[in-house]
């Protein structure tokens, strides 16, 4: 009998002036980006944390410590990749993902099917199996005043 598990993601990072703006690994253009040690893609972090949590092993700043060099402007496919291999090596395959971007601008939509075929790819799931969301903060709090971005995630693994 197959067992479904699920787990929760969630991040945040600072909008910075000259940084790259890279959600789901797929660079968005805009004349800010988001701050961080590694390239800051608050998406994959927030689906990282949430393939992570749907095994139990831990969280994103446990397998990749933001004072390691290693991780200086890294590429956040590789923590997502990471968390997909621990993923198949606890004995799980990912069946789905669910995910939310809360950014006031710029708009997002129209980087939606590049962002979940990037992320497809990357976690060998159908188009189809990858789902992404954005919203507006309604210019309320730090999110809705242009000072940070937010992700959420939800993953479903199923036992192989
Ligand atoms: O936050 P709000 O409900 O006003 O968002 C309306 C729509 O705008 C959403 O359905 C979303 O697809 C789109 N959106 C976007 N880029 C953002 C925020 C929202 O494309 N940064
Ligand atoms: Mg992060």
């Amino acid at each position: 009998m197959s067992e479904y598990r699920t787990g929760q993601g969630w991040d945040t990072h600072r909008l910075e002036a000259g940084r790259a703006l890279v959600l789901g690994g797929v660079r968005i253009p805009s004349d800010f980006g988001l701050a961080g040690h590694s390239d800051a893609d608050v998406l994959a972090h927030a689906i990282t944390d949430a393939l992570l949590g749907a095994a139990a092993l831990g969280d994103i700043g446990m397998h990749f410590p933001d004072t390691d060099p290693r991780w200086k402007d890294a590429d956040s496919l590789v923590f997502l990749r990471h968390a997909l291999a621990l993923v198949r090596e606890a004995g799980y395959e990912v069946v789905h993902v669910d995910s939310t971007v809360i950014l006031e601008r710029p708009k997002l939509k129209d980087f939606r099917q590049a962002i979940r075929e990037k992320l497809a790819e990357t976690l060998g799931l159908e188009v189809s199996s990858v789902s992404v969301k954005f919203k507006t903060a309604e210019r309320l709090g730090p999110v809705g005043e242009g000072r940070s971005a937010e992700a959420q995630a939800v993953a479903t693994i199923r036992k192989r």
